[in-house]
């Protein structure tokens, strides 16, 4: 018999061509996990009209100028939902300590550079890949890893590396990591909801 599948909230803040990546896998009745909420801080998000198309309950939770504000109206959508991972698919808030804490070690992000390089607090979408090929670097990538309470800091789950070329512009460049991003995530959280890879593991080696 097939095991239930895991029941994933994807959170948003723009296009959602990551979302769109994990509904894709999900549509595979093997794929072992399901989306059952999407959250944008941001109404005007397209990815909150991926998530309607796929028939997926999508809501807003304004940005509070309080993040624990937030975490809390946040969690209470989450747990009317059944979620049990939470994913960020280019959700660009910093979420608080104590939501944080809530989901240890069932938060995941996806980053668009070979974390540690190019991650931290200001580091998201564009800006990493201009800070990139300002430092002249060869190579980028993307990143998928546990949230933690330090900004781009958690446990890494995968990492894929692509070639930064020396014609790169930030638009040819993020269009070569995005690629790699949207195999990246949906085989990610497979690992991660089968316990091929495990947090507290992961953690653990680190210290
Ligand atoms: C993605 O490239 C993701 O890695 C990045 O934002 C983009 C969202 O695109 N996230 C961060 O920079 C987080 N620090 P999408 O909305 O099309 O999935």
């Amino acid at each position: 018999m097939r095991r239930p599948r895991a029941r994933l909230a994807v959170l948003v803040s723009g296009r959602g061509t990551n979302l769109q990546a994990i509904l894709d896998a999900t549509r595979d009745p093997d794929y072992p996990a399901e989306v059952v909420v999407v959250v944008s801080d941001r109404p005007g998000a397209y990815a909150l009209e991926r998530a309607r198309q796929a028939g997926v309950p999508a809501y807003v939770v304004p940005w509070r100028k309080d993040p624990k504000e937030f975490g809390v109206r946040l969690a209470e959508v989450l747990e009317r939902h059944g979620a049990q991972w939470v994913c960020l698919a280019g959700f660009l808030r910093i979420l608080d300590p104590e939501f944080v804490e809530r989901y240890r070690g069932r938060i995941l992000n996806i980053h668009p550079s070979l974390l540690p390089a190019f991650g931290g607090k200001g580091m998201y979408g564009e800006r990493v890949h201009q800070a990139v090929l300002q430092a002249g670097v060869r190579e980028s990538g993307c990143t998928v890893h546990f949230v933690t309470a330090e900004v781009d800091a958690g446990p890494v789950v995968a990492q894929v590396r692509v070639p930064v070329l020396p014609d790169d512009t930030v638009e040819t460049l993020a269009r070569r990591v995005a690629e790699q991003e949207h195999r990246l995530y949906p085989e990610a959280i497979r690992r991660v909801v089968t316990g091929e890879v495990r947090f507290e593991e992961l953690a653990q080696s680190r210290r």
